[in-house]
């Protein structure tokens, strides 16, 4: 079992590298808008959660890397004391890269010391665990981020060259499926790991309703640019129109009108927008505007996880999940995975907690109930999520102006 965990540890943490591997020092540095963190950032605020939360409280004589990294890399944990603003993340020239390199490195060793030679109880095991799956959350900021700040960029640099192998398809007619009025069960209940929020397996009622069995295009999407729906104040939540009048908004995040034409910045460059392939890069404003522009709403996300456990089988991948944003994703290593696995979908549901949730004793108490207010949840998971990451309980969770995430559209209905 040790053995495992010291493969997966150095996997997962290797994997976090990896992604950076095509950046160059500079571009580790940089933080465009405040929800964009450095990627020097991310790599050493994960390895000081591993520090934090195990290294100092249960290694015996642990010496801490450097004394000041607490207050650099802690994000937003009131336990674990003061921090650096948020925003004054990529005002710090140092620690360097090559520091943080070698942080993550002195780390690496302890924590192998820690796992081979401490007699780790089911507690230990357990924030070794949330350690590894927070690592992996930020892997897919990572990606966020790093498409923000090249794209950014007016040179739009490319993150890596696009690779040959395109299964490049169609994309279907959109279908609907119907779900039965009733009680249903959601919420996490089996052996495997869960984040805390999604515990309390409840029951819910749900009216007749239908659902899309694929996620909205480009096209379609477009379909409503060229109708005006930026510019129609009835599409829109009174927050939300705000939000389009204020910025001026008039098509996705990354999408840019070049002499009438619409390319979009992908981590292959600048190109123009694929049709067949899931739109991308909306907010829970845009996503709700689009729904309410054809008649529809977007799902609850307890409408979203039933017809996932039904349907989930059965429904084809949306358009072009090897296409999309012309990014080559990481491919689905367990199960087939189709009703999800492409982008994030937004729900119309606020992310609130589940009948019974109790946030963890301690610092790990931070890690998700305290931003229960004013974010919508989001189901399913993009293509940078880490596969086994992808789970019909999970609840990811954003503010609903935010869109430099890997976001989409469902649409759903009542009938
Ligand atoms: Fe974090």
């Amino acid at each position: 079992m040790i053995t495992n965990l010291l493969f997966r540890y150095h996997q997962i943490r290797l994997q976090s590298e990896l992604i950076c591997e095509p950046l160059e020092p500079e571009d580790y540095v940089v933080q465009p808008i405040v929800d964009v963190s450095p990627p020097k950032w991310h790599l050493g605020h994960t390895t000081w959660f591993f520090e934090q939360m195990l290294l100092v409280p249960f290694m015996p004589d642990y010496k801490l890397f450097h004394p000041e990294y607490n207050y650099v890399f802690n994000s937003y944990y009131e336990t674990v004391g003061n921090r650096v603003l948020r925003t004054n993340r990529g005002n710090l020239s140092k620690p360097s890269v090559v520091d943080i390199y070698s942080y993550r490195k002195y780390v690496d060793k302890c924590m192998k010391d820690f796992i081979e030679n401490i007699n780790l109880s089911t507690e230990l095991l357990n924030i070794i665990e949330i350690g590894l799956q927070h690592e992996q959350q930020h892997q897919e900021l990572l990606y966020y981020d790093i498409k923000y700040i090249l794209g950014n960029n007016p040179l739009f640099p490319k993150y890596r060259e696009e690779s040959n192998n395109k299964n490049l398809s169609s994309a279907t007619p959109l279908g609907f499926l119907d779900v039965s009025e009733g009680i249903y069960k959601v919420g996490h209940n089996s052996d495997g790991f869960c984040f805390d929020n999604e515990k309390g397996h409840h029951s819910v009622f749900l009216h007749d309703y239908i659902i899309g069995d694929r996620l909205i295009t480009n096209a379609e999407f477009l379909e409503f640019i060229q109708d005006g729906g930026y510019q129609d104040f009835r599409h829109w939540y009174s927050e939300a129109w705000e939000w389009v009048k204020t910025n001026d908004k008039k098509a996705p995040f990354h999408w840019h009108n070049m002499d009438g034409v619409w390319y979009n910045y992908t981590m292959h460059g600048l190109k123009k927008v694929n049709l067949d392939t899931p739109v991308a890069h909306v907010s829970q404003f845009e996503a709700a505007a689009f729904a309410k522009w054809k008649g529809m709403r977007l799902p609850t996300e307890f409408e979203w996880e039933v017809a996932c456990g039904i349907h989930q089988p059965s429904i084809p991948v949306s358009a072009n999940l090897s296409d999309m944003d012309t990014f080559e994703p990481i491919q689905p290593t367990e199960g087939n995975y189709q009703f999800y696995g492409d982008l994030w979908e937004w729900t119309s549901s606020a992310y609130t907690a589940y009948p019974y949730y109790e946030a963890p004793e301690g610092a790990l108490g931070e890690y998700n109930g305290k931003f229960m207010t004013n974010q919508m949840v989001l189901k399913g998971g993009s293509y940078a999520t880490p596969r086994n990451h992808i789970r019909p309980t999970y609840r990811n969770f954003f503010h609903p102006h935010l869109n430099w995430q890997f976001t989409g559209i469902r649409l759903a209905k009542h009938v």
